[in-house]
């Protein structure tokens, strides 16, 4: 629709002073009202007339002038100026480009790398933890943003920051002594967790213990052989378990650089501070004292302990400053736990002292917690909540609702077409289709809610197949490829649906030219999700989408009618197909096949 909307902007400006962007233009609450909308308020001042009349002049010069383009009809509402533009032009462009546009079944991406370098950093769990549900919203949200940023066009850098240095890695150090751990010992995620509680117990009641993991810690920030082979092998381990959830959630990074990528670069950096007295000494310890973007003073940044260890918020300067040098970003996004707003704040308040004018590119996405209705897992506050147990119980309520489906349908309905030649073929399709509807449902609930609220989880509906869930809209993608396949099989299409401009004329009901409409909405509202870093803006347009095909599937029967109908049908539901899919796949949701 972008593109009419420029037309619509390009006529206006025939007629005003100061131009206007297509942007600028509203869309009508009621579709019958027009699809653009020039809202003539801003005007009212300086031309000092009422916005209605400001809209009815403005009408009536664009006719004197002659300059509405073809296709588009303009007229009054009130204090706006509308614009429709004709259903037959908009079916033929919008499908045209849907289902034969040069980017070929990719609508609305842009050439790669033909945007800026966009540096995004997300997921960046801690090391020796496992993944908990949590982690899940920096992760699917950066990997969404990741996938729609490469699609718009833009070079992006995708880093997990991994919380791997520290001093808790000097406390498991002195686990390993203390519980007669070696670097040959077999060891889990699991064990690791173990170890990490059961030495912080014992450190409450020893202070001894504290100091020694101090120590280890030094050590490892000086290289120490012994120290480092077990920290790397702690490392491992988390690693290998981290990559199996990423595997599951189809989650990839072009690196992943922890923090201890930057070890080496923290000494320099320190120098560096001190000399140009940005750093300076308070009660042994060293800070940087900061201000935010408006020049509001913050709590200073601690970035050398007494000790002359360094710290979480070291390693984030080293880390900018190193990302800067290696990739020159027009734009770098933290995806972060709203609990370190402060933290970002401080750290972009030392580079902006540091006079790295590119501070202003920076931007900390922080997002909110979750929250469960079941109380046993509320209980265990968020934090202990694994995003594996969340998975498995979506997957087992999942499983159940399938075998309940598959006994209520009528035979035929929801039953593979070809008889499994197996009971443990249907069953492994049960179980693959069981995996990526949870894991559908669980990615789409997470990224359905604006970054910055909290997650309300509540198993039953996040896997409801109605509502606003993720099953719900790939069933309507399985639809559509029903759908697709009795054409084919009933000889009413080919394998391939080819757009044929002439058809579009046999779409002549309002729901149809509203889901044309709508799917001619997918570019804008990507670029908005880019805009925003909110995955939420194009989760809540698919429904919208979903809901429009519904409602077209339940009005107009597809197959079966006269055939330039049914042809004229067909071109929407592949259309439909084409953007819902595409859209769920970069939103990271699954397509099983049949559900
Ligand atoms: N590892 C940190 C945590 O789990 C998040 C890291 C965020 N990124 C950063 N550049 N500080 O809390």
């Amino acid at each position: 629709m972008e593109r009419f909307a420029r037309l619509a902007a390009q006529c206006l400006n025939t007629v005003l002073e100061s131009p206007v962007q297509w942007s600028d233009l509203e869309i009508p609450p009621e579709p019958n009202l027009g699809d653009f909308a020039f809202p003539c308020f801003k005007l009212a001042k300086q031309l000092k007339k009422a916005p209605p009349q400001i809209s009815k002049a403005l009408l009536e010069q664009i006719q004197a002038k002659g300059t509405l383009p073809v296709g588009l009809e303009a007229r009054t509402v009130g204090p706006y100026l509308n614009f429709t533009v004709a259903p037959q032009l908009v079916l033929q462009s919008l499908l045209g480009d849907i289902l034969a546009g040069e980017n070929r079944g990719r609508y609305g991406s842009l050439a790669p790398e033909s945007r800026g370098t966009w540096v995004l950093e997300y997921s960046s769990p801690n090391v020796a933890k496992p993944l908990n549900i949590y982690h899940l919203r920096p992760t699917a949200l950066g990997a969404a943003l990741d996938r729609i940023g490469r699609y718009r066009g833009y070079r992006v850098i995708s880093i997990n920051h991994l919380g791997d240095w520290g001093k808790q890695y000097g406390m498991l150090t002195v686990a390993f002594r203390i519980f007669g751990k070696t670097i040959d010992s077999q060891l889990s995620m699991l064990d690791l967790v173990d170890l990490y509680v059961k030495v912080n117990a014992l450190a409450e009641n020893d202070p001894k213990i504290e100091e020694e993991a101090k120590e280890a810690f030094l050590r490892l920030e000086k290289g120490d052989p012994e120290i480092v082979a077990l920290w790397q092998k702690c490392v491992e381990i988390s690693l290998r378990e981290f990559d199996r959830n990423y595997a599951r959630l189809g989650v990839r990074f072009d690196h992943i650089w922890g923090e201890s990528h930057y070890k080496n670069h923290l000494t320099p950096l320190i120098d560096d501070l001190k000399t140009r007295g940005i750093l300076v000494q308070s009660e042994g310890a060293w800070i940087v004292p900061v201000t935010d973007e408006t020049g509001q003073e913050l709590p200073p940044c601690l970035l050398q302990k007494s000790d002359g260890a360094t710290i979480y918020a070291t390693r984030d300067v080293a880390a900018a400053l190193y990302r800067y040098e290696k990739f020159h970003f027009d734009r770098m996004t933290y995806i972060v736990g709203a609990e370190q707003k402060l933290h970002f704040k401080q750290v972009f308040g030392v580079l902006r002292k540091m006079d790295q004018k590119w501070v202003d590119r920076c931007e900390h996405v922080a997002f909110g917690l979750y929250r469960f209705k079941d109380a046993k897992m509320s209980t265990r506050k968020g934090n202990f909540v694994t995003l594996d147990e969340v998975l498995l119980q979506a997957k087992e309520r999942v499983h159940g609702l399938m075998i309940d489906r598959q006994k209520d349908s009528p035979a035929g309905e929801t039953a593979p077409e070809t008889a499994p030649k197996t009971v443990t073929d249907s069953a492994q399709s049960l179980e693959a289709i069981s995996e990526a509807v949870a894991v559908g449902a669980v990615v789409f609930h997470d990224l359905h809610t604006d970054p910055a609220r909290d997650v309300e989880f509540d198993l039953e509906r996040v896997v409801d197949f109605e509502g606003e869930t993720g099953p719900y809209l790939q069933y309507a993608h399985t639809r559509c490829l029903s759908i697709l396949r009795k054409a084919h099989q009933t000889g009413q299409a080919g394998a391939k649906i080819v757009f044929q401009p002439a058809l579009t004329t046999h779409l002549t009901t309002e729901v149809e030219l509203q889901l044309v409409k709508t799917l001619g909405q997918f570019p804008i509202h990507l670029e908005r999700t880019l805009e925003f870093s909110k995955a939420s803006q194009l989760a809540h347009y698919l429904i919208e989408m979903t809901r429009l095909f519904g409602a077209f599937y339940r009005e107009c029967q597809v197959l079966g009618q006269a055939s330039e109908i049914t042809q004229a049908r067909l071109m929407l539901v592949e259309a439909t197909r084409r953007v819902l899919g595409q859209g769920l796949e970069l939103l990271g949701i699954p397509l099983p096949e049949k559900m």
